[in-house]
């Protein structure tokens, strides 16, 4: 499995052919129509049926301002011609932050975030005549465990608590006498929602994005089963901090703000890489499996929805118009939340063919789609289909499995594939994202006094070419890297 490549397909006929060998049940559609309907999102009406996912590049200001790496890539998204840009994840206190380059929203940062709508609306005017067809997000985020100034946990996770990091310099994890954040904390925390969520309107944006994925600590605490006190423990309490932030925020700002949120709808369990093999395997755990969302107690490799499909429909009477479905750790199963070709230098090889992880991605999003049959579903976990992700898409459309197809790392990659779905009915593959990780890489470099490396595309845009090659000069290793023509 390690050495393996995956992606060899010349044809949608080889693809499916080994979809059908994996017994996967993913579906590709020959024509592209579906993809370019108009969706219905509240009051507004987006015109087609593709987006782009949140996706930092990590190339703020210290002061979370957005810079110049981070305007070109709102430009290039604006451009791009999907209808549904879904802004970058950007922290609402600074304590919150994921890398010292991430965007905050502050008052003192409000008009140059604005700026990044201004230019994503500008470049699409540009381009398409119109932006009226044109919905802009931002994901409002608190990385919880993962802040980088230090780990803020809602509760002890055992596997989680393994593999996150004091001290990363020096190998230091989570004591089990570590703090969890209080409920005081918590609660000061849901008015600084509030107004962030107030500023991202102001700046804007057409709809703000509660994050709940990843893992990240909205996402901990709907896993929070241990936690005592108010927020923690049956379904209620763990529910608690995102129905009192969804209520704080229509009590603030009325019923016509447009709000999303990005769910991790099966967090899946902490992998580790084996020492002998290098391939990704389950930290051990006991059963019932009593931490993380969206996972099936007596058998936590495996989805369980009633929860993730319960916290949809609270989010909907909450007036929720529109969910993004994602599933999984960055930090320790990225393979869930993307399916790669190669993994990060610090992750490990796969340990499954990157089409059961997709499988899995369309599997879960079609069940919700299915529960709730007018959301707005929006999908993720293409970009491993290469030139042939439209085609999945359409397929899911076509059978209501799903309501916006959305590419992240793709995006990135291609930020107009969607142009091009249009004028060409297929997408370039000497365009298309490789998920060889190098944009992981980038962010999770550090680099000096700077704080990490900005992440792109390496293979597909050329900046990031400089950059990787920047990155691997200063770690002494000769510099290969050349982008691809
Ligand atoms: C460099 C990088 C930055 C990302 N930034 C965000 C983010 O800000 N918010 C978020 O929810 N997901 C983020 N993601 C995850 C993607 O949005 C997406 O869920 C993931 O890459 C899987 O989708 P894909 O197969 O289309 O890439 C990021 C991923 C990468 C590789």
């Amino acid at each position: 499995m390690a050495t393996e490549r995956f992606f060899d397909f010349k044809s949608l006929d080889e693809i499916r052919s080994e979809a059908a060998r994996l017994g996967v049940g993913i579906s590709f559609e020959e024509k592209l129509e579906a993809v370019f309907r108009p969706v219905k999102i509240a009051d507004r009406t987006i015109g087609n049926s593709m987006g782009i996912h949140p996706m930092e590049g990590c190339d703020g200001t210290l002061e979370g301002k957005p810079d110049e790496l981070t305007v070109r890539r709102w430009r290039r998204f604006g451009e791009g011609g999907a209808k549904l840009i879904w802004g970058e994840a950007t922290a609402v206190v600074p304590e919150g932050l994921a890398n010292p380059r991430q965007l905050l929203i502050n008052e003192e940062n409000l008009k140059s975030i604005a700026e990044l709508v201004r230019v994503a609306r500008s470049a699409h005017v540009e381009r398409y005549g119109t932006d009226s067809d044109l919905l802009v997000g931002l994901q409002l985020t608190h990385s919880g465990r993962y802040s980088y100034r230090r780990p803020l946990i809602a509760y002890h996770h055992p596997q989680a608590d393994k593999v996150t990091y004091l001290d990363k310099a020096k190998s230091v994890r989570i004591p089990a006498d570590y703090p969890v954040m209080s409920d005081d904390d918590l609660e000061r925390l849901e008015d600084a929602y509030v107004a962030a969520a107030r500023r991202t309107y102001k700046a804007g944006f057409d709809f703000i994005d509660i994050k709940q994925c990843h893992t990240y600590l909205l996402n901990e605490l709907l896993g929070a089963r241990t936690r005592p006190g108010k927020y923690g423990g049956d379904f209620e309490g763990r529910t608690r901090f995102i129905r009192n932030v969804l209520g704080k925020i229509r009590a603030e700002l009325g019923n016509s703000v447009l709000i999303a949120s990005r769910v991790n709808a099966f967090d899946g369990v902490p992998f580790a890489k084996d020492p002998k093999t290098g391939v990704g395997v389950p930290i051990p755990f006991e059963l019932p499996y009593r931490h993380s969302f969206g996972v099936d107690q007596n058998d936590p490799l495996k989805e369980d929805l009633s929860e993730p499909i319960e916290l949809i429909r609270l989010m909907r009477s909450h007036g929720v118009s529109m969910i993004n479905v994602s599933m999984g750790s960055p930090y320790y199963n990225m393979h869930y939340g993307r399916p790669f070709e190669r993994s990060p230098d610090d992750g490990y090889y796969t340990p499954e063919h990157p089409l059961i992880g997709v499988a899995r991605h369309f599997r879960i999003t079609g069940a919700i789609q299915k529960a709730f049959p007018d959301l707005v579903v929006v999908g993720t976990g293409y970009s491993w289909l290469r030139q042939f992700l439209l085609n999945a898409g359409e397929w899911n459309l076509r059978n209501g499995r799903v309501t916006v197809v959305a590419t992240g790392r793709g995006a990135i990659a291609y930020p107009d594939y969607a142009h091009d779905a249009k004028k060409y009915g297929t997408l370039q593959h000497s365009r298309v994202c490789l998920a060889i990780s190098y944009c992981t890489n980038l962010m999770r470099a550090k680099n000096n006094e700077l704080g990490q490396y900005p992440a792109g595309c390496v293979p597909r845009d050329e900046v990031y070419t400089a950059v990787y090659k920047e990155f691997l000069v200063s770690r002494g290793k000769p510099h290969s890297a050349k982008a691809r023509p």
